[in-house]
């Protein structure tokens, strides 16, 4: 009934993602992690290869790729550096609520152009005084007969200085709170749309953060997905479907820390031996592996249900929860093993607890995941 192993077109596609990894990203991320600048021309060629936009569907000139397959790429783009993979994973984000909620019309329009040529997406949910009680946010959209109209603050937006298409949230009457909540595609060069300064940030330095500010900006009608109110249940299930990426993201850089941590303890010498021939590093490798093992198995069955076709709120909430604290502690402890040098810049592993700590905060707090997760388990 079970089978851990993955599929030969999967083993392919995770040697040709890791070789990516490997070869393309590794070698530039401290360099863009220290000037903090998005790496267009190797996004560019990760779209040439088709690791980019892996949730549109073939119908509209996407892979095909299954949610497993595109766990496994998420994997090793985020083992090449997380900064990067935060500029990829967002694109989905992005889109996934086109796929989700949009009509076949607002599919063909707006996701067979991501397919064409490498385009940037950005999800603006999250809003300077709204970031886990999303239901409250306060982007207001009115209808304006031909159009609707747009007004509000988006803040923490992934991908938004470089954005051809936004998915926005906004209310059209505050006082219903969740059930107000509609979701707009905002094509890029639209009227009265002010994307901030960079945010200057702890880690994914060379992905793009920054508020977009929306002042009476028109949106032609047929950009609404679904109809006015249906905005917070394509919000949320875009989320089921992103957190086991996020989560995915999260095994990567843990697995990357832990590979890191290995070879340095093969080869520190300390006391006439090297280091790894010390209890005291084996418990802690071995405690690291055990939670790169166990996150990459709720991964991929928060990944499985959706591919089933089946509910995986519970299971994406677990899994993006107990990936990304692991990653935290896997990733501390890598540095711990590097000692002083792991707390250099020459060294890798310093930036991976950086990237770390991001991914227990965006798409949910490891606070919210736990809240996902009681509220399925006393359902
Ligand atoms: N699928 C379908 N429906 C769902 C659902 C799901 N996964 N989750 C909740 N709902 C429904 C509920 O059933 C309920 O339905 P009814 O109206 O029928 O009762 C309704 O939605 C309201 O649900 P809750 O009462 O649970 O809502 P809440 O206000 O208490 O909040 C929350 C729920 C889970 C905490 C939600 O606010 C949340 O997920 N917050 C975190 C937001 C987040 O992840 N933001 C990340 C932004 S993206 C980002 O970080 C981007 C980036 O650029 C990197």
């Amino acid at each position: 009934m079970l089978n851990f192993d993955l599929n030969i077109e999967q083993k392919e596609i995770n040697e040709m993602a890791m070789k990516f990894a490997r070869q393309e990203m590794i070698p530039k991320s401290a360099e863009f992690d220290q000037k903090a600048e998005m790496p267009l021309e190797i996004l560019e060629k990760a779209w040439s290869l088709g690791l980019v936009n892996t949730c549109i569907p073939t119908e509209f000139g996407g892979t095909g790729f299954t949610t497993i397959d595109s766990m496994i790429i998420t994997e090793a783009l985020a083992y090449g550096c997380l900064g990067m993979n935060t500029a990829i994973m967002a694109n989905d984000l992005a889109l996934l609520p086109i796929v989700i909620g949009g009509s076949e019309e607002q599919k063909k329009k707006f996701l067979t152009p991501f397919t064409e040529s490498y385009k940037i997406a950005a999800f603006c949910l999250t809003e300077p005084g709204n970031g886990s009680d999303a239901a409250g946010i306060k982007t207001t959209i009115k209808d304006g007969g031909d159009h609707w109209i747009v007004n509000g603050q988006k803040m923490w937006i992934t991908n938004a200085g470089y954005a051809d298409l936004f998915t926005l949230y906004g209310t059209i009457d505050p006082e219903l709170k969740h059930k107000g909540i509609s979701a707009l595609v905002i094509e890029k060069g639209t009227a009265g749309i002010e994307i901030g300064a960079p945010e200057k940030k702890m880690g994914h330095c060379c992905s793009d953060t920054r508020s977009v500010t929306f002042k009476n900006v028109l949106v032609p009608k047929e950009n609404m997905l679904g109809s006015p109110g249906d905005g917070w249940k394509i919000a949320m299930k875009t989320l089921d479907h992103s957190r086991p990426m996020v989560a995915a993201s999260a095994v990567g850089g843990a697995q990357c820390s832990l590979d890191y941590a290995t070879e340095y303890s093969k080869e520190r010498i300390q006391f006439n031996k090297p280091i790894a021939g010390h209890q005291a590093i084996q418990f802690m490798l071995a405690d690291m592996a055990t939670k790169v093992e166990a996150s990459r198995l709720l991964v991929f069955k928060s990944a499985w249900l959706i591919d089933q076709g089946l509910s995986n709120t519970k299971l994406a909430s677990m899994a993006k929860a107990f990936a990304s604290d692991s990653f935290m502690q896997v990733a501390t402890d890598a540095v711990q093993i590097y000692g002083g040098y792991g707390y250099s810049k020459e060294y890798p592993v310093e930036k991976l607890m950086r990237d770390a700590k991001l991914i227990q905060i965006y798409e949910g707090t490891s606070q919210i995941q736990r809240l996902v997760i009681a509220k399925e388990v006393l359902k």
